[in-house]
């Protein structure tokens, strides 16, 4: 707990996390995890195989089956495409088949909502990954991120488009967006829109602080969250998955809230 320790701040202990239920091994309940950067050196996320594999050795330790990896795409700092990821994602498939051949992965990404993710859209040419809709529908989840420091431009005619290209949208860690945080209608007016909301374990576990844990807690509280994920730059943010499987509030939304990455395809 050394990371989640020396991130949690001090004051303000009433938005602090609870971790007083018994353990649970989270993975058996969310199955898939759907948002991580376990693709080998092409983001800043692991930097190398061995610590992609150290990360997906834990997953298979709190007990997922599958995970979908999520590299960045951002045209000005990670300029990613299907080219650029396809041979080090193979490396890493191939790896892991070669250890625990029953764990399945695939590879999608997360899109920086920017012009480029407009022209990819157009173009027809996005990372998806299999998801089921309410209806038991498959569907194809395209997952995607707003800047950190200012509200987004333009984001519902984007996402509007990828709905009318056939793709569901699926917003990564929807908690960690200050310029909303005191306005939760306009979250919900995406999940109203269609759009899955994610939240970051990290999140839940107090990582980030009072705020993104406030705001995190009140989208599984009130279930507009579909899935809580990993986003696992590195071994750390593991730390906060098996913290969040002692939080009653999560072991509430695990068995009340339905969640969508347990209902996901088998992947290929
Ligand atoms: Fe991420």
């Amino acid at each position: 707990m050394s990371w989640l320790n020396r991130l949690r701040p001090k004051s303000n202990r009433s938005e602090a996390p609870d971790f007083s239920a018994p353990a649970l091994r989270i993975g058996e309940y969310l199955v898939t995890d759907v948002h991580s950067h376990m693709v080998p050196g092409v983001d800043d996320g692991a930097e190398n195989l061995e610590q992609s594999l150290a990360m997906i050795a834990q997953l298979i330790e709190m007990g997922y089956r599958q995970s979908v990896i999520t590299p960045h795409i951002h045209s000005d700092i990670y300029p990613n495409s299907i080219h650029t990821l396809r041979d080090p994602f193979q490396k890493l498939q191939e790896a892991v088949h070669a250890r625990w051949p029953e764990f399945k992965i695939h590879l999608a990404a997360e899109y920086f909502l920017d012009d480029h993710f407009e022209h990819c859209i157009a173009a027809g040419d996005l990372l998806w990954f299999p998801g089921t809709d309410e209806n038991g529908r498959e569907v194809k989840c395209v997952l995607f991120e707003f800047g950190f420091h200012e509200p987004p431009m333009n984001h519902d005619h984007v996402l509007f488009e990828l709905q009318m290209a056939g793709y569901t949208g699926v917003l990564a860690h929807a908690e960690r967006y200050p310029y909303w945080h005191q306005s939760p209608q306009e979250i919900q007016g995406l999940a109203d829109r269609g759009i899955w909301i994610t939240v970051n374990a990290a999140s839940l576990a107090g990582a980030y602080g009072p705020e993104m844990y406030r705001v995190a807690k009140r989208l599984v509280e009130n279930n507009t969250a579909r899935m809580i994920c990993s986003d696992a730059h590195g071994l750390r943010h593991m730390e906060s998955l098996e913290a969040i499987g002692k939080s009653p509030l999560v072991q509430h939304w695990l068995h009340n809230g339905n969640p969508a990455s347990a209902s996901l395809p088998r992947l290929q």
